[in-house]
């Protein structure tokens, strides 16, 4: 029994039709115009709608031990909640403490992973530049086909390496055909801030904010961008979130340099008002890099609209407010981070496509296509061609809804777009050859979702297969 999807505008990163995309055997095995429904075929009508490759947020965080607790939403939970949104599939990052034995610390993430609704894949952040270091990378690339690593500037004495550091992983992902994604702040900036501020008693969500200006990112940015000209590594910048950050991306780009950047709703969408909320409310904002003072969000806009920015993350990772509350005296302790993975599309799409910011198929690539590519997962992901998986998501324009914690997926008493209304949802999510939502209705299997081993090899070009005979 297959899925025939009739009628739909197909939207892919380059184009748009009117096709019909039958599925079967978990992949899509036919695009045409005006298929006929095989025997046992459950049909779904997309007239008048939308149909876009499933969508990949290449940025989440489940059940990640951080700043002295757990993050909330799981592998089961949170693939779940992307589901919902019409994401299909996710990358997680596995962190390794400083000391650990980074593969142990993989088969862990492996055996929590088992868990998943939506498919999966890591990017492998290195912690520790050590006499180790190289083979772990090695086997996670060549071994375990986990083709991205990660580190991270901030953080300092906790996940955060050192320039020397960053030199021998960037050597070494350069070697294997790994992406080397960054967190960029400038980690002894933001310690020096910390302290500096709650010695003068200042101690609320807002100096989260005050701790890490836009110069500290910015700074990182461009360091780490020319530490990766000089070795050869393949960059790709996490949750950018500010001018100087932009600036120092376009840069990298102008003098010949491949590298990426992501941004993510945040930081499109809030500005920095949200840290004066009272009742400690604002601690709900509190995330690295922060959210930025007004006038940031239109640059990151035109960032996506130009092409500067390749992808919208979400850099999801719930913590209730209870668990913000361990930051209730001390800012520095307010556990960093929020969700995101459920809303990403329709925050996109609304604010995005519907006022003239963003083509459709602009929404396709930085939804799906483009980190599909980057982290090669394309064309299985992020595509819809014969041989595809199939992971489709049917988009009704038409449709909205209201943000809500008391109706998201999230395991969380907090959301941060908290009553933002969004036009443009999707009705139906096939993941893997399954409808896994339809209307309002989550049908989703522990355990269903796949780990996606990975290749480093270069791309081929991308190529909309339209029909088959
Ligand atoms: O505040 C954030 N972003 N928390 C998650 C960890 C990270 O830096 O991505
Ligand atoms: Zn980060
Ligand atoms: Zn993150």
């Amino acid at each position: 029994m297959g899925i025939l999807i009739k009628n739909g505008t197909v939207v892919t990163a380059l184009d748009e039709a009117i096709l019909d995309i039958r599925c079967g055997d978990g992949v899509i095995v036919q695009i045409a115009p005006d298929l006929d429904a095989g025997p046992g075929d459950e049909v779904i009508d997309a007239s008048g709608q939308f149909v876009f490759p499933g969508g990949l947020d290449p940025h989440v965080h489940m059940a990640l031990p951080f700043m002295g607790t757990v993050s909330l939403d799981d592998y089961e939970t949170g693939g779940a909640a992307g589901l919902a949104g019409g994401t299909t599939t996710f990358i997680d990052f596995c962190i390794p403490g400083r000391n650990d034995d980074a593969m142990e610390v993989l088969a862990d993430w492996r055996e929590k992973s088992k868990i998943a609704t939506a498919d999966y894949t890591y990017h492998m952040a290195v912690t520790c530049w050590g006499e180790k270091s190289d083979e772990w990378l090695r086997k996670a690339v060549q071994e375990e086909g986990i083709t991205s690593i990660k580190i991270f500037l901030a953080y300092k004495g906790a996940f955060g390496v050192e320039d020397s550091e960053i030199i021998g992983a960037m050597k070494a992902a350069a070697k294997y055909g790994a992406v080397v994604t960054v967190h960029a702040e400038h980690g002894e900036m933001v310690a020096e801030l910390q302290n500096r501020l709650f010695g003068e008693g200042k101690t609320e969500p807002k100096y989260h904010a005050q701790s890490r200006p836009s110069p500290v990112e910015g700074e990182a940015t461009n360091r780490v961008l020319m530490i990766a000209a000089h070795t050869g590594a393949t960059a790709y910048i996490v949750h950018m979130t500010c001018s100087e950050a932009v600036q120092a991306l376009a840069e990298a780009r102008e003098r010949g340099q491949i590298c990426y950047g992501e941004t993510c709703p945040q930081y499109l969408l809030l500005d920095d008002s949200v840290y004066e909320k009272p009742d400690f409310d604002g601690a709900a904002y509190v995330m690295s890099p922060p959210i930025r003072p007004k006038g940031h969000q239109e640059v990151l806009w035109n960032a996506l609209t130009s092409g500067i920015l390749q992808t919208v993350g979400t850099d999801h990772i719930t913590f209730s407010r209870e668990q913000k509350e361990m930051g209730r005296a001390d800012f520095r302790f307010i556990p960093n981070g929020a969700g995101g993975i459920q809303d990403r599309l329709s925050l996109l799409w609304h604010h995005g496509v519907s006022p003239g910011r963003l083509t459709r198929q602009q929404f396709v690539d930085l939804t799906s296509t483009r980190a599909a590519k980057i982290f090669h997962l394309y064309p299985r992901k992020g595509s819809i061609t014969v041989g595809a998986d199939a992971d489709i998501v049917v988009w009704d324009p038409e449709g909205s809804r209201t943000i809500s914690a008391r109706t998201h997926a999230y395991q969380n008493d907090e959301n941060i777009f908290e009553g933002f209304q969004v036009k443009g949802v999707p009705s139906t999510v096939v993941a893997n050859g399954h409808i896994v939502y339809r209307d309002g209705d989550l049908r989703v299997e522990r355990g269903a979702g796949r780990f996606l081993a990975r290749n480093p090899a270069p791309l081929t070009p991308p190529v909309l297969a339209r029909s088959t005979s």
